[in-house]
C-alpha cells in the first residue's frame, strides 16, 4: 500500500468515469470525489454534446461546486479523471486546476473514451499545470479494462 495520501477528483458524464474511478478507489484506498458544476451538465448526450461544444469553441470555464471539494492540502497524489470530449478533457477540468492550487502534487490523470487515448490529453495537463510549481504530472491512463488499470497502478507505484 502506497503510503502517500491520494485523492481521486472525477468528472462524469454518464456513470462510465464513476466506475473507472471507483475500481481506482477500490485499489488504492484513496479518498474519492465528484467533480461537480455548479450548474448540472444536461442528461441526454444531444443536450450535453451541445453544451460540451459551446464551452470548448468559447474557452467558457463552467463554474465547479467547491463545497464538494475536500481541503487539498491533506493530499500528495490526485487522480483526476474525466470522459474525454472531443479528444480532449472537458472544461470542467480546466475550472478545477484554475480554482484549485496543485502546487507541491503529483497529478496522475486518468480517462475513459470511446476510443481517444490518454496521450491525446496530456498536452493539455501539460499546459495546465505549466502555471504550477513543483508538480509531478504522470503520463496517465486510458481505462480499459482492471488489468490495465492494475499494471499502471504498480508500475507508478501507487498500490
Ligand atoms: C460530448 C462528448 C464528446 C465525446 N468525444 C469523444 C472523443 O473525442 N473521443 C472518444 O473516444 N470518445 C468521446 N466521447 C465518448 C466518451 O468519452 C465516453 O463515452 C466516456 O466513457 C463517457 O464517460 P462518462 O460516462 O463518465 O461521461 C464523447 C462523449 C461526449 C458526450
Amino acid at each position: 500500500m502506497a503510503e502517500n495520501k491520494q485523492l481521486i477528483i472525477y468528472f462524469t458524464s454518464s456513470g462510465t468515469t464513476k466506475r473507472a474511478a471507483e475500481k481506482i478507489q477500490k485499489a488504492t484506498n484513496a479518498e474519492i470525489v465528484e467533480l461537480q458544476p455548479v450548474t448540472p451538465y444536461p442528461v441526454n448526450y444531444q443536450d450535453v454534446a451541445e453544451q460540451g461544444k459551446k464551452e470548448l469553441d468559447s474557452n467558457i470555464h463552467p463554474k465547479i461546486d467547491l463545497n464538494s471539494l475536500p481541503d487539498i492540502a491533506k493530499f500528495d497524489e490526485i487522480f483526476v479523471g474525466f470522459p474525454t470530449w472531443w479528444s480532449q478533457p472537458p472544461m470542467i477540468i480546466h475550472s478545477l486546476f484554475d480554482e484549485v492550487d496543485f502546487s507541491g502534487k503529483t497529478i496522475i490523470p486518468f480517462t475513459t473514451s470511446m476510443s481517444s487515448t490518454m496521450e491525446d490529453s496530456m498536452p493539455y495537463f501539460d499546459e495546465m499545470v505549466s502555471k504550477l510549481s513543483g508538480v509531478k504530472l504522470l503520463d496517465g491512463v486510458r481505462y480499459d479494462n482492471d488489468g490495465n488499470l492494475n499494471n499502471f497502478l504498480k508500475d507508478n507505484d501507487l498500490i
